[in-house]
């Protein structure tokens, strides 16, 4: 339904050249629809494909194939225009808080640097950087410090800055919190779920951690290796989690631990693609021959829906 989605991505596939081994297919065909106000989580192991999804959203790698629209016209990522009327209703923090800041800016200069290209009039840019430097608890002494003077989550409250100073529609967090102490998550969290109320604006919440999606976001997409396997409202998927890979996740599959479902080389690597059937056949405790052939998704009550042969034409509840 065009309009349902403020950001709608279709069959993204994301491949990579790699020197001497061909390419890695890092997203396999993935689907998401977020709503306007939603916070939707992407959750995922490493190599699943997460960081990818984002930067290609950004048109900082370009998709294979597939489609994403905002606000329901489709972004030509052939088109500077367009990439860059992307950037400027889409925001985004990286994990790295060191890594994407300039050890030679002070924070005044780093937090500017978000308000170039954006429809923010040059005279009101130190308004909106004092402004959003105390809405995201920057002190105002801090503002001429460099990064290396600065805390991890004083960090990350620069890097939240910059991606907010000029008005977004959308904000993509990549793992934000997940290179700080837990006690500094904590506050980083919390910031960031007043934000989004006070800001309304919608979030894509990108977590390895089941625990902060659960905690930030009410909608979620469950990637492996470049597929989504489930999605729903985050309540559903994390307490009745349907695929056997979530179900792992969640715990909710006792005497199996995350390392024995981890995918093998090949598959975290991104060479096998689905045409060899399910992505999580190989470690699945519960495959059958049907898994030699990718399964379509199958709606479950509501928005949940999950990609496994075992919720096909049966009402039969996986034990
Ligand atoms: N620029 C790139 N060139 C080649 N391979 C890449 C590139 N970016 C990501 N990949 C590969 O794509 C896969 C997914 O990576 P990534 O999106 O970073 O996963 P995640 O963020 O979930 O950890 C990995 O196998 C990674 O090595
Ligand atoms: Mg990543």
């Amino acid at each position: 339904m065009p309009g349902e989605y403020i950001l709608d991505v279709r069959d993204l596939v994301v491949r990579f050249r790699v020197k001497g081994r061909g390419f890695t297919e890092a997203l396999k065909g993935v689907s998401l629809g977020v709503r306007r106000g939603d916070s939707y989580g992407i959750v995922g192991e490493t190599g699943s494909g997460k960081s990818t999804l984002a930067k290609t959203i950004l048109g900082i790698n370009r998709p294979t194939s597939g489609s994403i629209y905002l606000e329901g016209r489709e972004i030509d990522y052939s088109s500077s225009k367009d990439v860059s009327l992307a950037r400027r209703n889409i925001g985004i923090v990286f994990q790295d808080p060191v890594g994407s800041l300039n050890p030679r800016e002070p924070v005044y200069r780093i937090i500017r640097a978000g308000l170039i290209n954006s429809d923010v009039p040059k005279d009101r840019y130190e308004e909106r950087i004092v402004e959003i430097s105390r809405q995201v608890g920057i002190p105002q002494g801090k503002l001429w410090s460099y990064p290396g003077q600065l805390s991890g989550g004083e960090k990350q409250r620069v890097s939240i800055a910059r991606a907010l100073v000029a008005p977004k529609k959308i904000l993509i967090l990549d793992e934000p919190t997940s290179s700080l102490d837990v006690s500094i998550q904590a506050e980083i969290l919390n910031l960031l779920r007043d934000l989004r109320r006070s800001m309304s604006i919608t979030f894509i919440y990108i977590s390895h951690d089941i625990n902060v999606i659960r905690f930030m976001c009410n909608r979620v997409s469950v990637l492996y290796y470049g597929k989504v396997v489930e999605c729903g409202e985050t309540k559903t998927v994390l307490s009745s989690p349907a695929h056997p890979y979530t179900r792992v996740l969640t715990g909710s599959v006792l005497g199996i631990q995350r390392s024995e479902i981890q995918a093998s080389d090949s598959v975290a690597g991104g060479h096998v693609s689905t045409e060899g059937g399910c992505i999580f056949r190989k470690v699945c405790p519960s495959a059958f021959e049907k898994c030699s052939v990718e399964p379509a998704p199958t709606a479950l009550d509501g928005d949940h829906s999950v990609w496994c042969h075992i919720y096909e034409k049966s009402e039969e509840v996986y034990q």
